[in-house]
Parts: C-alpha cells; structure tokens; sequence
C-alpha cells in the first residue's frame, strides 16, 4: 500500500479525517476532522500562534468568512481568481484544461501561464481526450471558471457576497482600523487563522486540494524605503532552496544556503521574505515535518498570483509528488491600493520627515463667480479637475487658457480666472500606502503532511506495529494512562493519576480495554508520545511505569514524581534520564 493509501486509512479509522457527509453520498472537497485530527490541528494552529504572533510581536484579529462583492472587485479575486476548465461534450465531465496539457505535453509544467487560447491549441494539437470517457476534447471551448462561492447577505439578490477565498482580506480591508491601533507606526504585522473557500475544479489527494480549508497568514505591513526585517536573528538558518534559475538549468536542484547567503548570492531577493522563510524553518520543524522532504521552490515568472511580486512556495514530498504547503509573496503595495481606490476610506500611513521640507507646489483658487454663470452646476466639478491638474502637470497653465475634461467633455478656462500659483510650502511628512510581505500557510496540507511524514511501522517483541512519530507538542494525547487490570483497586489509582495530569495541563487519555500490549499499539498508532502503566508492584513507595513511544523503552518512577517527569519528557528528555 502507498504511504498516501495507508495515511487515509489511519486517518478514517482512527478519527484523524474523513470524507465530510457520507450519510448523503459525501461532498467531493469537503473533510470533517474526527477528534483525534481536530486535536492535532489544533495543536498545530496553538504552535503557529506561538511562532508567528507572540514570538514575532504581532497581533491577531477574526474576520468574518463572507464578505461583499465590491471587496473582491477591488482584491481583483472577481476577474482574476479563475482556472482554466474545458467541458466534455459527451459525458459532461469538467477538467482543468492546463492539467490536462501539462500531463499530455513534455515540458510544459506551468500551462496556466500559456492562456487560454494557446491551452485550446495544445489541446487539439496533441489529440488530448477526456480523462473520464476518452472523448477527443479538440472542439470543445477552453474557460475561465471563477473559484469563488457566492451567496446572497440578506434576502434578494440586491447584495452579493462571497465566501472569502483567502482570509488575507480580511485584514486589509480592515487596515484604516488596524493602523490606528497599530499607532501609525510600520511595521506592524497582523495575522488571522481561518477558513478559506475555494470551489476547486477537481478536489483531490485528500486534503491537499479541498473546497473547504483553514489558512493561517500573516499580513506584515512596512515601509518599503525604511523598514527593514530584524534579519541577524534568521541570518544563519539554513535554508533548503530551489530557485527558479535551478528550476530552468537540467543540472539545477535544490541548494542548502543560510539566510545571509541567499541574500548576498541575490538567490532571494526581498529581505522580508528572506527573514520569513528563516522564521518558518523552526516552526516546520516543532511541528514534526521531516526536512529531508520539504523544500522552498522559487515561482516561475508566469507563476505568480495577479498580487505577487516575488513569491516562494513551502513544499513538502508526500507520496512522490511535492506539495505547496505554504507561500511566502511580496504582495507590494497592490492590495491597499486597491483597496484605497475602491472604498471611501483612507489606506495610507503618514510618515514623518527626518527634517520638515519646504515644497514648491502648484495650487488653483478658481474665480466661482466666474465659473458659476459660465458653466452651471459643472462649475463645482471643473474646479476640482483644476486642482488635480495643476497637481499633476503645472505647465498645462502656461498658456492664456486651460482646458479640462469632466465626464468626457472638454472645459476651456482663462488661466486668470483659475487662480494658479505656484507656492512654497512646509511639510512635516507625506502619506505612505505600505507594502505587504504575507506568509500564508495551509493548515490542512500541514496536518496531512504532519501526519504522512510521521507515520512509519516496525516490529516490536515480534509483533508489527504502525506508529505516529509527532512531537508531543503536536500530538492529540500526551499521556496514556492505564492500570494493568481494571480490577483492586488499579483502575481507581489510574484515574486518579490521568485526573492529576489532566489538572497539570496535560492531555491524558485514560485506557482499561484489551491487554497492555494492544494499549501501547493502539497509543503507538495515533501518536501518543508516553503511556504509563499502574501495576501492583509498590517497591520503595507508589511507583508507576513510564513508556516511550519512539524507543518502546520503559522505566519504573515514584507517582508523586509523575507530572514533573512528563514535563521534563515533553521537554526532550528520555525516559532514562529520568
Ligand atoms: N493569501 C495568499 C493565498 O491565499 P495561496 O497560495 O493561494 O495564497 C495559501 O494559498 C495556502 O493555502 C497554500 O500554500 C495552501 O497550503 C493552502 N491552500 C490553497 N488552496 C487550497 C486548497 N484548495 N485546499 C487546501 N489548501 C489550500
């Protein structure tokens, strides 16, 4: 059985995930989380938290997941956010039309790239057939589907909405709030962990590519000619690189280079992202990816989101085929500026002059009574086209008359009449729009990546065991407790020791079914780091017995000593240095 194959049989029948509403048939795209998965999640997302919002300072906000049309008219989600689908005329199956060519054509690995039309080409070109009924596909139109789900706020169908497709919106749209609290100092970063929407063409490898999924991104908002990332902290993480230059060279693989390094060989080029894939190193670690199958890939240039500047993409190896789990993209200054265009609302920073500056700047003092009478009620609206233009170009006022154009007509005016002057003026700053440097991770393909490169079985006394190897941070139970027999008084000691490890903060599952050794596989095979087993053996006082998942070994402890050595375990230690 595949390592992808055995992953989704663990996971169903030991409550990791599984296919959502299989009562009604299931929902291709959609996953619940039994508790064994939530647990672990949640774990993940508590460990995400603690590396990118506490230790890097920033802060965290809860949006909404529905937000109206006009947010995502302004993110460019509305025109932008599509994949290209062609429709089988025979059997009405719907494709992705660049897989389809990326899987028929060799050397064509990013065909979104291509457009629409010359997909279309490649598709007839190369006989490409319907991968469901193996009808020739050559006739059929190529389209942009858009991924976004709609609905309607409220009753009618007066106010679109749809459900965000990224949670990043979520916080730019808030940003005129978010500075203020912020004190109108950059940087600062905001994050947010939730779930996204996405109604995929084809939904598929389990998690990896589902209509429904959590992301957990950080928005980190700078001033692109002052602010510069803290990099000496990162500077000797060693990072795994596949740039686009190796990408495109036959020889070209994957580099190890510090942070420093990438930096000075120009192989990253963006300071920002480069401190953020140094940041993310150790939190890929804590949470248990094997880093022998993880990678950072550099976008290709006909790769990048319609917002990216520069992008790099985590990925993980999971079953032979590298998956992107994170992307880390310079997204500039795109998003508040659309934003800043779209709304009524300001989505710029005031920054401070080192030294006030005296500024020459052309101003207009329009002559109303004259404007007034001449041009009626257009008079207000031409007098505010004088002010943009003589911002704009100031030797439009050369000559002895200016014209202006108001709703595609033109408006010609004495310049005496404008009142132009050319003035010096004191200024203390100029308004800034920030730049944006966004991780944004998928929790869901961590979690199955977590669990694909964690999962691993050996024989033990004999016996072959499946085993999850999770950091104990990570792992849905952190002690198994169970008495040798449920019987004199054992399983009262047992629970009353799993209720004190529960009042120390840990997560205790307590355990009386089946022999012991079933008790530690069944532990083994969802993760559970130790197990301790109360018996009747009292030799110099109440003594319990500590097992290791990882290493099977066992040692014997006082009870009274239990919850400090679990914490010295969960700390790294092993069981024989207790
Ligand atoms: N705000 C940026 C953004 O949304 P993205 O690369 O489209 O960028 C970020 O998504 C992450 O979200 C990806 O790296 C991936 O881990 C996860 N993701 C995206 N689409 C997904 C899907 N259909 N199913 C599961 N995870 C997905």
């Amino acid at each position: 059985m595949s390592e992808t194959a055995a992953l989704a049989e663990l996971a169903k029948r030991r409550g990791f995930f599984f296919a959502s509403n299989e009562a009604y048939g299931g929902t291709a795209g959609f996953y619940t989380y039994g508790p064994e998965g939530a647990a672990l999640k949640r774990n993940l997302e508590d460990l995400w938290r603690d590396r990118f919002v506490r230790e890097l300072g920033n802060v965290e906000l809860e949006a909404p997941t529905v937000m109206p049309e006009a947010v995502f008219e302004a993110s460019g989600h509305l025109d932008g956010f599509d994949d290209m689908i062609v429709e089988c005329a025979e059997c009405g199956a719907t494709h992705r039309a660049d897989h389809l060519v990326e899987d028929a054509v060799a050397g064509i690995e990013d065909a979104e790239a291509l457009g629409t039309e010359r997909v279309g080409e490649l598709v007839t070109e190369h006989g490409i057939v319907c991968p469901s009924c193996g009808a020739e596909l050559a006739e059929e139109p190529i389209e942009e589907f858009n991924l976004m789900f709609g609905t309607n706020i409220g009753p009618g169908s007066g106010s679109p909405g749809y459900l965000r497709p990224e949670t990043a919106q979520g916080i730019f749209v808030e940003f005129p709030r978010l500075k203020e609290y912020a004190r109108n100092q950059l940087p600062f970063g905001v994050a947010q962990i939730g779930r996204a929407y996405r109604n995929e063409i084809s939904p598929r490898r389990a998690l990896v590519r589902v209509r429904e999924f959590t992301q957990a991104e950080l928005e980190q908002f700078i001033d692109p000619e002052r602010d510069e990332p803290p990099i000496d902290r990162v500077a000797d993480v060693e990072l795994p690189l596949y740039s686009a230059a190796a990408q495109g060279d036959i020889d070209g693989s994957v580099e190890t280079r510090t942070v420093r390094e990438a930096l000075d060989a120009g192989i990253v080029g963006n300071e920002w992202v480069a401190y953020y894939l140094g940041c993310s190193i150790e939190f890929y670690e804590r949470i248990g990816i094997d880093m022998d199958r993880f990678r950072y890939r550099q976008h290709l240039p006909g790769e990048r989101a319609h917002y990216a500047a520069d992008c790099w993409d985590a990925e993980t190896e999971l079953g032979g085929n590298w998956i992107e789990v994170t992307g880390f993209a310079y997204r500039s200054d795109y998003d508040l500026s659309k934003h800043a265009e779209y709304s009524d609302e300001s989505f710029t920073l005031f920054r401070q002059y080192d030294e006030p500056k005296t500024v020459e700047r052309a101003v207009v003092d329009p002559d109303m009574s004259y404007l007034g009478p001449e041009f009626g009620g257009d008079a207000a609206g031409i007098a505010e086209a004088l002010d943009a233009l003589a911002g704009r170009d100031r030797s439009a006022f050369d000559g002895d008359t200016v014209t202006v154009e108001l709703d595609g007509e033109g408006y010609t005016i004495p310049v005496e009449k404008t009142g132009f002057a050319v003035e010096e003026q004191t200024e203390a700053g100029e308004h800034i729009t920030p730049h944006v440097v966004e991780p944004s991770f998928g929790v869901d393909r961590l979690v199955y990546s977590v669990l694909i490169h964690t999962h691993g079985s050996d024989v033990v006394d004999g016996e072959e065991r499946s085993f999850l190897e999770l950091p104990p941070a990570v792992a849905p139970t952190t002690v198994a407790v169970f008495p040798l027999m449920a019987k004199d008084g054992l399983d009262d000691r047992a629970r009353s020791i799993a209720e004190r490890l529960r009042t120390e903060g840990f997560e205790v599952t307590y355990d009386d079914t089946g022999n012991i050794g079933r008790r530690y596989r069944r532990q083994d095979e969802v993760g559970t780091p130790y197990c301790v087993t109360v018996d009747y053996e009292t030799v110099d006082g109440d003594t319990v017995t500590v097992r290791e998942r990882d290493s099977t070994e066992q040692t014997r402890i006082l009870t009274a000593d239990l919850p400090a050595a679990i914490e010295r375990l969960v700390a790294g230690a092993s069981v024989s240095e207790l």
